[in-house]
Protein backbone atom coordinates (compact mmCIF):
# COMPACT_ATOMS: atom_id res chain seq x y z
CA UNK A 1 0.00 0.00 0.00
CA UNK A 2 1.18 3.41 -1.02
CA UNK A 3 1.10 6.23 1.52
CA UNK A 4 -0.35 9.30 -0.50
CA UNK A 5 1.60 12.13 -0.06
CA UNK A 6 0.79 15.76 0.09
CA UNK A 7 3.48 18.21 -0.41
CA UNK A 8 2.60 22.33 -0.48
CA UNK A 9 4.82 24.10 -2.74
CA UNK A 10 4.76 27.44 -1.49
CA UNK A 11 6.88 28.92 -4.55
CA UNK A 12 7.76 32.63 -3.56
CA UNK A 13 5.24 33.27 -1.35
CA UNK A 14 5.27 33.46 2.74
CA UNK A 15 8.00 36.03 4.88
CA UNK A 16 8.92 33.83 7.81
CA UNK A 17 6.19 35.96 9.97
CA UNK A 18 3.72 34.88 7.44
CA UNK A 19 5.06 30.73 7.03
CA UNK A 20 5.33 30.60 10.75
CA UNK A 21 1.35 31.86 11.03
CA UNK A 22 0.21 29.62 8.04
CA UNK A 23 2.41 26.57 9.03
CA UNK A 24 0.72 26.63 12.68
CA UNK A 25 -2.82 27.03 11.08
CA UNK A 26 -2.17 23.84 8.71
CA UNK A 27 -0.56 22.35 11.98
CA UNK A 28 -3.60 22.70 14.48
CA UNK A 29 -5.90 21.17 11.59
CA UNK A 30 -4.39 17.76 11.38
CA UNK A 31 -4.50 15.04 13.56
CA UNK A 32 -3.01 11.66 13.73
CA UNK A 33 -5.13 9.92 12.09
CA UNK A 34 -5.19 11.72 9.47
CA UNK A 35 -1.54 11.84 9.15
CA UNK A 36 -1.41 8.17 9.99
CA UNK A 37 -3.10 8.00 6.37
CA UNK A 38 -1.16 10.59 4.66
CA UNK A 39 2.45 12.51 4.36
CA UNK A 40 2.18 15.91 4.56
CA UNK A 41 4.98 17.70 3.52
CA UNK A 42 5.82 21.93 4.00
CA UNK A 43 7.99 23.74 0.96
CA UNK A 44 8.66 26.63 2.25
CA UNK A 45 10.93 29.28 0.79
CA UNK A 46 14.56 28.87 2.41
CA UNK A 47 14.13 32.04 4.66
CA UNK A 48 11.46 29.79 6.11
CA UNK A 49 12.20 26.81 6.58
CA UNK A 50 13.55 27.73 10.27
CA UNK A 51 10.34 29.09 11.37
CA UNK A 52 7.96 26.50 9.32
CA UNK A 53 10.12 23.47 10.97
CA UNK A 54 10.04 24.85 14.55
CA UNK A 55 5.77 25.53 14.02
CA UNK A 56 5.51 21.38 12.48
CA UNK A 57 8.19 20.24 15.20
CA UNK A 58 6.89 16.72 16.46
CA UNK A 59 3.56 16.98 14.75
CA UNK A 60 4.49 14.47 11.77
CA UNK A 61 4.46 17.03 9.06
CA UNK A 62 7.66 16.92 6.97
CA UNK A 63 9.91 19.30 5.76
CA UNK A 64 10.59 20.04 2.51
CA UNK A 65 12.48 22.09 0.56
CA UNK A 66 11.83 24.01 -3.19
CA UNK A 67 15.33 23.76 -4.45
CA UNK A 68 19.39 23.15 -3.44
CA UNK A 69 22.81 23.88 -4.91
CA UNK A 70 24.50 20.34 -5.75
CA UNK A 71 27.63 20.55 -4.12
CA UNK A 72 28.24 20.36 -0.68
CA UNK A 73 30.14 22.95 -0.34
CA UNK A 74 32.43 25.70 -2.15
CA UNK A 75 32.31 29.11 -4.26
CA UNK A 76 29.56 28.78 -5.41
CA UNK A 77 27.65 32.58 -3.76
CA UNK A 78 23.96 32.63 -2.99
CA UNK A 79 23.07 28.71 -3.49
CA UNK A 80 22.39 26.37 -0.70
CA UNK A 81 23.50 22.66 -0.43
CA UNK A 82 21.59 19.58 0.89
CA UNK A 83 23.78 19.52 4.18
CA UNK A 84 22.84 22.59 5.15
CA UNK A 85 19.39 21.89 4.64
CA UNK A 86 19.42 18.97 6.33
CA UNK A 87 20.55 20.62 9.68
CA UNK A 88 17.80 22.09 9.72
CA UNK A 89 15.09 19.45 9.29
CA UNK A 90 14.50 19.29 5.80
CA UNK A 91 14.13 15.95 4.55
CA UNK A 92 12.51 16.45 0.48
CA UNK A 93 13.54 18.38 -1.62
CA UNK A 94 11.48 19.30 -5.27
CA UNK A 95 13.94 18.93 -8.24
CA UNK A 96 13.20 19.86 -11.90
CA UNK A 97 10.27 22.04 -11.17
CA UNK A 98 8.97 23.15 -14.85
CA UNK A 99 9.42 26.85 -13.14
CA UNK A 100 12.96 26.07 -12.51
CA UNK A 101 13.20 24.19 -15.88
CA UNK A 102 11.72 27.28 -17.56
CA UNK A 103 13.12 30.33 -15.53
CA UNK A 104 16.57 29.15 -15.04
CA UNK A 105 17.68 27.24 -17.64
CA UNK A 106 18.05 23.69 -15.67
CA UNK A 107 18.30 20.74 -17.76
CA UNK A 108 17.77 17.07 -17.16
CA UNK A 109 21.64 16.74 -16.54
CA UNK A 110 21.12 19.11 -13.83
CA UNK A 111 18.07 17.62 -12.65
CA UNK A 112 20.12 14.55 -12.71
CA UNK A 113 23.45 15.56 -10.67
CA UNK A 114 20.68 17.60 -8.15
CA UNK A 115 18.66 14.12 -7.40
CA UNK A 116 22.05 12.26 -7.17
CA UNK A 117 23.70 14.75 -5.05
CA UNK A 118 20.30 15.17 -2.59
CA UNK A 119 20.46 10.84 -2.00
CA UNK A 120 23.78 10.97 -1.22
CA UNK A 121 22.93 13.35 1.57
CA UNK A 122 19.94 11.77 2.74
CA UNK A 123 17.62 14.12 1.19
CA UNK A 124 14.46 12.75 -0.68
CA UNK A 125 13.72 13.97 -4.10
CA UNK A 126 10.24 15.10 -5.73
CA UNK A 127 11.76 14.98 -9.16
CA UNK A 128 8.66 16.81 -11.32
CA UNK A 129 8.46 15.85 -14.68
CA UNK A 130 5.74 17.29 -17.35
CA UNK A 131 4.99 18.06 -21.08
CA UNK A 132 3.67 21.65 -22.10
CA UNK A 133 0.95 22.80 -24.01
CA UNK A 134 2.82 22.54 -27.52
CA UNK A 135 4.08 19.04 -26.52
CA UNK A 136 0.17 17.93 -25.20
CA UNK A 137 -1.50 19.04 -28.45
CA UNK A 138 1.52 17.27 -31.01
CA UNK A 139 0.79 14.28 -28.52
CA UNK A 140 4.38 14.55 -27.55
CA UNK A 141 3.38 14.12 -23.45
CA UNK A 142 5.11 9.87 -22.93
CA UNK A 143 8.34 11.37 -25.30
CA UNK A 144 8.73 14.20 -23.48
CA UNK A 145 8.33 12.60 -19.77
CA UNK A 146 10.46 9.23 -21.11
CA UNK A 147 13.33 12.22 -22.13
CA UNK A 148 12.91 13.51 -18.43
CA UNK A 149 12.85 10.16 -16.85
CA UNK A 150 15.48 8.94 -18.32
CA UNK A 151 17.61 12.14 -17.97
CA UNK A 152 16.43 12.59 -14.41
CA UNK A 153 16.90 9.06 -12.94
CA UNK A 154 20.60 8.46 -14.28
CA UNK A 155 23.02 6.69 -12.45
CA UNK A 156 20.04 6.03 -9.80
CA UNK A 157 19.93 3.06 -8.14
CA UNK A 158 16.35 1.01 -6.68
CA UNK A 159 17.99 1.74 -3.67
CA UNK A 160 17.76 5.35 -4.42
CA UNK A 161 14.78 4.90 -6.21
CA UNK A 162 13.18 3.68 -3.20
CA UNK A 163 13.70 7.11 -1.04
CA UNK A 164 11.97 9.60 -4.20
CA UNK A 165 8.49 10.68 -4.88
CA UNK A 166 7.92 11.02 -8.76
CA UNK A 167 5.52 14.49 -9.61
CA UNK A 168 3.85 14.91 -12.64
CA UNK A 169 2.94 17.94 -13.12
CA UNK A 170 1.66 18.81 -16.65
CA UNK A 171 2.97 22.88 -17.52
CA UNK A 172 0.06 23.82 -18.77
CA UNK A 173 -1.64 22.67 -15.46
CA UNK A 174 0.48 24.74 -13.34
CA UNK A 175 -1.13 27.90 -11.91
CA UNK A 176 -3.41 28.04 -14.83
CA UNK A 177 -6.90 26.77 -13.37
CA UNK A 178 -6.52 24.23 -15.63
CA UNK A 179 -6.05 20.38 -14.31
CA UNK A 180 -5.67 17.57 -15.85
CA UNK A 181 -8.62 15.21 -16.17
CA UNK A 182 -8.42 12.41 -13.89
CA UNK A 183 -8.08 10.43 -16.92
CA UNK A 184 -5.36 12.16 -18.76
CA UNK A 185 -3.61 12.52 -15.41
CA UNK A 186 -4.68 8.40 -14.24
CA UNK A 187 -3.15 7.67 -18.33
CA UNK A 188 0.60 9.88 -17.54
CA UNK A 189 1.11 7.95 -14.32
CA UNK A 190 0.43 4.66 -15.21
CA UNK A 191 2.76 5.33 -18.07
CA UNK A 192 5.45 6.67 -16.07
CA UNK A 193 5.03 3.18 -13.84
CA UNK A 194 5.36 1.05 -16.77
CA UNK A 195 8.49 2.94 -17.63
CA UNK A 196 10.00 2.88 -14.16
CA UNK A 197 8.70 -1.19 -14.17
CA UNK A 198 10.76 -1.64 -17.27
CA UNK A 199 13.81 0.08 -15.66
CA UNK A 200 13.76 -0.74 -12.12
CA UNK A 201 11.97 -3.33 -11.68
CA UNK A 202 7.96 -4.53 -10.89
CA UNK A 203 8.29 -3.99 -7.00
CA UNK A 204 10.42 -0.65 -7.20
CA UNK A 205 7.69 0.50 -9.71
CA UNK A 206 4.72 -0.43 -7.68
CA UNK A 207 6.18 0.85 -4.29
CA UNK A 208 6.71 4.64 -6.02
CA UNK A 209 4.43 7.22 -5.06
CA UNK A 210 3.53 9.37 -8.09
CA UNK A 211 2.11 12.47 -7.31
CA UNK A 212 -0.42 14.70 -9.38
CA UNK A 213 0.43 18.39 -9.38
CA UNK A 214 -1.07 21.35 -11.65
CA UNK A 215 -3.68 23.66 -10.57
CA UNK A 216 -5.20 20.92 -7.96
CA UNK A 217 -7.98 22.15 -5.69
CA UNK A 218 -10.42 21.36 -2.79
CA UNK A 219 -12.92 20.79 -5.29
CA UNK A 220 -11.12 18.36 -7.84
CA UNK A 221 -8.80 16.63 -5.22
CA UNK A 222 -11.11 13.74 -4.34
CA UNK A 223 -11.42 13.24 -8.05
CA UNK A 224 -7.87 13.16 -8.96
CA UNK A 225 -6.07 11.57 -5.95
CA UNK A 226 -8.34 8.63 -6.04
CA UNK A 227 -7.59 7.64 -9.50
CA UNK A 228 -5.59 4.41 -9.33
CA UNK A 229 -1.30 5.33 -10.03
CA UNK A 230 -1.83 8.77 -8.42
CA UNK A 231 -0.03 8.81 -4.93
CA UNK A 232 -0.89 12.10 -3.92
CA UNK A 233 -0.57 15.76 -4.87
CA UNK A 234 2.34 19.01 -5.03
CA UNK A 235 0.00 21.93 -4.54
CA UNK A 236 1.16 24.97 -5.72
CA UNK A 237 -1.73 27.74 -5.14
CA UNK A 238 -4.32 26.00 -3.06
CA UNK A 239 -1.59 25.57 -0.30
CA UNK A 240 -1.28 28.86 0.60
CA UNK A 241 -3.81 29.12 2.55
CA UNK A 242 -4.62 26.71 5.44
CA UNK A 243 -8.04 25.86 4.81
CA UNK A 244 -7.61 24.82 0.68
CA UNK A 245 -4.90 22.78 1.86
CA UNK A 246 -6.26 21.14 4.50
CA UNK A 247 -9.17 19.91 2.61
CA UNK A 248 -7.14 18.88 0.13
CA UNK A 249 -5.35 16.57 2.36
CA UNK A 250 -8.27 15.22 3.73
CA UNK A 251 -10.06 14.90 0.03
P1 LIG B 1 -0.38 25.01 -8.82
O1 LIG B 1 1.20 24.66 -8.78
O2 LIG B 1 -1.05 24.09 -7.84
O3 LIG B 1 -0.44 26.45 -8.38
O4 LIG B 1 -0.82 24.80 -10.21
C1 LIG B 1 1.62 23.32 -8.70
C2 LIG B 1 3.13 23.28 -8.69
O5 LIG B 1 3.76 24.09 -9.39
O6 LIG B 1 3.74 22.44 -8.00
Amino acid sequence: MRKPIIAGNWKMHQTPAQAKALAQEIRAGLNQTVLSEREVILCPPFVDLTVVEEAVRGSGIGLGAQNFYPKEEGAFTGEISAPMLKELGVTYVIIGHSERRQHFREDDDFVNQKVLSALKNGLKPILCVGERLDEMEANLTEKRIETQLTGGLKDVSPEGLSSMVVAYEPVWAIGTGKNATPRQARDVHRFIRGWIAAKFGEGPADRLRIQYGGSVKAENAASLLTQPDIDGALVGGASLSADSFLAIVKY
